[in-house]
């Protein structure tokens, strides 16, 4: 097999040379054999890698929206940085004992959440929480990770499954991550995947979280039934770029439980994209918590809610079984508290009585089915790369 990615990278090399000028960077070992030891292991061509960096986004994805991508300005999607999380993503030796990876509790099908209340870990302990979908979380303007927001970004993140006792595993008990980087230095496929994202072959904490990251990152949804329809009416001047006009693929009931999503409460709405803003479906930052038991103090966040009919359960503790369920949290259950957000109270502070007929109720869930995308759920760019 040819290897076409040397000149490649020393042309890259030669560029940097002329523009920073620092210092000499360190010289590729990339092993001319590199394609074919990848291709022991994983299903990756590492001479054509899939596009991750240039995903292309439909016209309702503005200016506006774009310019809302959380990702710092030293860690850009690049492909091989991406495909490089890709495979850590999926690999099970990231594991104390070999058998649990990410996406074993992010399962590309279900939306990179699972169906399990809590989910197992590497020991068959289970989560305190359940597992969150991934997809446009570089849309979270937020920026923090977690239900509970604890991970200060999506590269604080990455690691800290590997290191959760429960998760998978490499806490301090067995000498930490830095005996996960040894593990790894030893399966042959690291190195050359390293070299080709970061330059050279050093397998380090702060690289593993920076592809990680930037696979985690490129999971975007742009293309469920509600983009389609979003697309054929996008016009920019309108408020919400158009948004509330109905969409002519959607059912009448399906515009309906739009319309409700969309229109704050004083309008007859039910107000929900004060907070899962359309349409990305991402959180607002400024969101506080939804009022689930009464005294809550935690403020916390959820995922987008693209894909979110593709499986319960739902919220920090996959309390909630059905979408129903959720509908009617929010139409007659919402508990005071101090972290429950003025979004979801009434004009003197009590919590918000929506009082929908069953119908609107309904036409809610119908709505909420139409936020699955499964163009990310089949994309074979987040598909496991393992053999
Ligand atoms: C054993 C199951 C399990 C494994 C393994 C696991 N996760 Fe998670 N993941 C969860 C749970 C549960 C949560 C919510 C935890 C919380 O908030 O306390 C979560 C939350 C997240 C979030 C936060 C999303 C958001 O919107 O805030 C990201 C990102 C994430 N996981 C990525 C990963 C990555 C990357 C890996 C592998 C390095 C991984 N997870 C491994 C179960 C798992
Ligand atoms: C004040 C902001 C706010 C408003 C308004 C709001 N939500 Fe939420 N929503 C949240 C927060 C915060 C969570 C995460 C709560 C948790 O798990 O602790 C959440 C969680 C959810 C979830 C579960 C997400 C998951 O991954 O399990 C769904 C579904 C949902 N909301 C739908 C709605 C609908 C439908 C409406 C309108 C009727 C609505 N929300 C209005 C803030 C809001």
């Amino acid at each position: 097999m040819k290897n076409n990615l040397a000149p490649a990278i020393a042309l890259g090399f030669a560029f940097l040379a002329m523009t920073s000028c620092s210092k000499d960077p360190e010289p590729t070992v990339i092993p001319p054999d590199a394609n074919t030891i990848i291709g022991k292991y994983l299903n990756l061509n590492i001479n054509q890698l899939p596009n991750y960096a240039n995903p292309g986004y439909p016209v309702h994805y503005s200016n506006n929206i774009l310019a809302n991508d959380n990702a710092p300005s030293i860690n850009r999607v690049t492909d091989a940085g991406a495909v490089l999380g890709r495979v850590l993503f999926y690999d099970k030796n990231l594991s104390r004992n070999n058998s649990v990876a990410c996406a074993s509790c992010h399962i590309q099908e279900k939306g990179f959440t699972d169906d399990q209340t809590f989910s197992e870990g590497f020991d068959g302990g289970l989560t305190g929480a359940h597992s969150m979908r991934l997809g446009n979380t570089n849309f979270y303007t937020g920026d923090r990770m977690f239900w509970d927001k604890r991970a200060i970004d999506l590269e604080d993140q990455s690691t800290m499954p590997i290191k959760d006792h429960t998760e998978m595993g490499f806490d301090d008990s067995v000498g930490g991550i830095d005996s996960l980087l040894r593990k790894m230095k030893a399966l042959e496929y690291y190195p050359i995947l390293f070299e080709q994202a970061f330059g050279t072959t050093d397998i380090t904490e702060d690289r593993m979280q920076r592809a990680i990251a930037q696979f985690v990152r490129s999971m975007v949804s742009t293309d469920s039934k509600f983009d389609r329809g979003f697309a054929q009416v996008f016009n920019p001047a309108a408020p919400g770029a158009g948004d509330g006009a109905p969409f002519p693929n959607f059912t009448p009931q399906e515009n309906q439980g739009k319309a409700l999503f969309l229109s704050p409460p004083n309008a007859g709405g039910a107000g929900c994209a004060g907070c899962h803003q359309p349409p990305t479906f991402a959180l607002n930052a400024n969101s506080l918590s939804n009022g689930l038991d009464l005294g809550e103090t935690t403020v916390f966040k959820a995922p987008t809610l693209k894909n979110i009919g593709l499986t319960g359960p739902y919220m920090h503790d996959g309390r909630f079984a059905t979408l129903e369920e959720v509908v009617e949290h929010y139409n007659s259950g919402i508990q005071p508290g101090p972290a429950l957000d003025n979004r979801l109270r009434n004009p003197v502070g009590q919590p918000l009585r929506l009082n929908l007929t069953a119908n609107q109720k309904q036409a809610l869930v119908a709505f909420l089915q139409t936020l699955s995308d499964e163009t990310l759920i089949t994309d074979s760019r987040f598909a496991d790369p393992f053999k």
